[in-house]
């Protein structure tokens, strides 16, 4: 007995070093504090994070939509006193959009305004400052037991929470928000402040913001200039206030400055932001059904429809404008989860996992106790995961074949807007605006194509009863070719004209129409025969994963366990290094200015590069940004644990200073959404370096750099 457990000790101590993995809170770092030292970090936990005086986390924002303020679609940071954020192109890429024209095309040249009096505002986007975060565990779990149905558990949840989120929120412009930990195990408070006057003053041409498009997306090397800088405006007291020609660039309680040296493979670096969602705890099983069954579904048939919208978009440069970015979202997850089965097969994974299953359950044998907790909960979590496999198949399938065709997808939207209560006329108006937004990037050549397949595909995977109604005739393809020939939703001018016809539209009359009744059918069994199995299968499997994190948190005591990723605050570190991703292949950590103009020699549409940075190039016009070789760097690779949400962090040196922004991953190590391998996972990050060159020599806005912290 006492051998084995010295085994089981040396195992733990073994599975312990988690270099570099973790996404940390910052309420908690004097746990991570005495690791981050030994790295290279000279500062203190409360330089970090302190929420009752000045510190570095207090410079970091997260990006929202500010209709969901509480999920961070992007990461950013204040760079100077009065308000300006610095965070990715490809985050602010939509603003840009809004504001651009054939006239003024801010999407292909750029845009910088050169006062604020042309910052453009308006816009439907926010950012938010963490102000405090704590652990309200207890106060959440009041009254929980653990005879409880699931549903009271969760009832009584949600009633604590809200309580907590609106004592904390309570006259005050702060918005609170609880979120669940440690799977459910765990729930913290986060207070933010909240600025919905965000304007645009800066982003370089596309062909740099995105240079490498999705050729080099989840790919290094990488050579892409992706930032955007906005301006956080204010009312004249300093608190967030909706867009007014009256309100005030935000005056910063801190900014960071910037280290405008040149770095070196083996520095310390730290990030801070919103990662979205990670899966590091999932048991053998789950990794299993991603790796096999999941991930190769959504990558087969998005790799048919990307296939299809490129030749359409090489033969017609209209497709070309209207599906580019269509079809880079379409490709941005299948590049991602392509890369994340394979690394989880190259890296055994599942095996690994299975091995620590082992590990737990002799673990668990060794008590009453435990065995009382846990002895049965692998095996019902399995038995119960076959069927949520089932389910979420059933689910992916629909979602990316019949919910994936653009025809199918604008009746639904209308179906949505008619059953939405509101007035006949403000309906009308919406549907209009809606189908005059679709249809400016819609080709009904290309979406045909494209859905003809994602139809055999359904055909050919789905149920018999998961089956609308209307493909069940002829072959599928045959009945939907027939109802696109006769519905006016593939006519751009017919479906309008019917709409302002109408001004009270009854469904009866719409389900006349093939496509809108195809789509009407497919949302039936979605809400019938998908939906409600699913979550059911899913409560379950949340019961399961909660003592299931608990059981590991409990067993590996001797390891930190970081908990997901939940667009809650977080904070990685690392060190900037190359990776070896196969046999005879090792890549250096920087990529430079040179590697832009050697891929714009390759005949690849993705690289292309303004006449004017090849000129910069040529005269070797890089200021003080230049390295000592008088090369200029563009991008670096380190060792920091990221996710989706992560783009924009601000990557900072040893002494806090910003050295970068995250924004990618690289293909081999995206993975690290449920398992982080120190060998392959690293993220990619923009050289703050380029962005002051760009800034300067090429957009020739020193005024920004003027008001900016720079040390040289
Ligand atoms: N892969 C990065 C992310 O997940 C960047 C996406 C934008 N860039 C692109 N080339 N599509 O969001
Ligand atoms: N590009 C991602 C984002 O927008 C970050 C890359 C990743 O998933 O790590 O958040």
């Amino acid at each position: 007995m006492r051998r084995q457990t010295v085994t089981l000790l040396g195992i733990f101590a073994a599975l312990s070093v988690r270099a570099n993995e973790g996404m940390w809170l910052p309420f908690l770092l004097e746990n991570n504090i005495g690791e981050m030292t030994e790295m290279g970090l000279h500062l203190t936990a409360d330089d970090i994070y302190n929420i009752n005086q000045s510190c570095l986390s207090s410079a970091v924002v997260g990006f929202v939509d500010l209709d969901m303020p509480f999920h961070h679609f992007c990461s950013g940071s204040v760079i100077s006193a009065h308000g300006l954020v610095i965070t990715n192109h490809h985050c602010g890429l939509n603003v840009v959009q809004q504001h651009s024209s054939l006239q003024n095309d801010y999407i292909t040249n750029g845009f910088w305004a050169m006062n604020q009096a042309d910052e453009l505002g308006g816009n439907n986007i926010g950012v938010c400052f963490l102000r405090r975060m704590e652990d309200v565990t207890a106060q959440v779990l009041d009254g929980v037991n653990d005879t409880m149905t699931s549903s009271l558990r969760s009832n009584l949840i949600t009633k604590n929470i809200t309580n907590i989120e609106q004592t904390a929120s309570a006259n005050s412009t702060l918005k609170a928000h609880v979120d669940a930990f440690y799977c459910g195990n765990e729930y913290y408070l986060s207070v933010y402040e909240i600025f919905e006057d965000i304007r645009l003053v800066g982003t370089p041409p596309i062909s740099i913001g995105k240079f490498g498009g999705d050729t080099d997306n989840w790919v290094w090397p990488r050579h892409t200039g992706d930032f955007t800088i906005f301006r956080i405006y204010a009312d004249s007291l300093n608190r967030p206030a909706p867009y007014s020609a009256d309100n005030i660039p935000y005056q910063a309680s801190n900014h960071l400055k910037i280290n405008a040296k040149q770095k070196q493979e083996d520095d310390f670096v730290m990030l801070m932001g919103y990662p979205g969602t990670t899966n590091e705890y999932l048991p053998s099983f789950a990794v299993e059904a991603t790796q096999n069954t999941f991930d190769p579904l959504v990558v087969g048939i998005r790799s048919k429809s990307i296939d299809i919208i490129k030749e359409r978009m090489r033969s017609d440069q209209s497709v070309m404008i209207k599906y580019t970015s269509k079809v880079a979202s379409l490709a941005n997850a299948w590049k991602k989860l392509d890369g994340e089965r394979r690394g989880l097969a190259k890296k055994h994974v599942v095996s690994k996992k299975r091995e620590r299953e082992r590990l737990m359950t002799t673990w668990i044998e060794e008590s009453d106790e435990r065995k009382k907790l846990y002895s049965n909960l692998l095996d019902d979590y399995e038995a119960d995961y076959i069927e949520y496999v089932n389910q979420n198949q059933a689910w992916l399938l629909m979602s990316e074949t019949l919910y994936k065709s653009e025809a199918i997808t604008v009746c639904r939207k209308i179906r949505t807007l008619i059953n939405d209560k509101m007035e006949d006329s403000l309906r009308r108006t919406r549907i209009i605006n809606y189908l005059n937004d679709f249809y400016t990037d819609y080709d009904p050549e290309t979406d045909i194509s494209v859905s003809k397949m994602l139809i055999n595909e359904y055909m050919a995977n789905a149920l018999p009863e998961h089956v609308p109604a209307t493909l069940k005739k002829g072959n599928g393809v045959t009945s939907f070719a027939h109802a696109c020939r006769n519905s006016m939703f593939t006519n751009p001018a017919m479906a309008i004209a019917f709409f302002e016809k109408h001004s009270v539209i009854n469904e009866k009359k719409l389900l006349k129409d093939p496509l809108y009744k195809l789509a009407s059918e497919t949302d039936d069994i979605y809400h019938d025969k998908i939906s409600k199995q699913i979550s059911q299968i899913q409560r379950k499997n949340n019961q399961h994963q909660r003592l299931f994190m608990q059981l590991q948190r409990e067993c590996f005591a001797s390891s930190q366990l970081f908990p997901d990723a939940n667009s809650t605050f977080r904070i990685a570190y690392g060190q900037i290094k190359g990776y070896h991703p196969t046999d005879a292949i090792s890549y250096a950590p920087f990529t430079t200015l040179g590697g832009i103009i050697e891929k714009c020699h390759m005949d690849v549409y993705d690289y292309t590069a303004p006449d004017h940075l090849i000129k910069l190039y040529a005269d070797r016009n890089f200021g003080p940004y230049s390295n000592a070789d008088s090369s200029l760097t563009v991008c670096f690779l380190s060792t920091c644990h990221t996710t989706g949400g992560n783009s924009g962090s601000p990557v900072f040196d040893t002494d806090g200073n910003l050295i970068g922004l995250n924004f990618d991953r690289v293909w081999e190590g995206t993975m690290s959404d449920l398992q982080f391998d120190a060998d392959i996972c690293r993220n990619i990050s923009l050289d703050i370096r380029f962005v002051l060159f760009f800034i300067d020599k090429y957009a020739g806005a020193s005024h920004l750099i003027d008001e900016m912290e720079i040390i040289y």
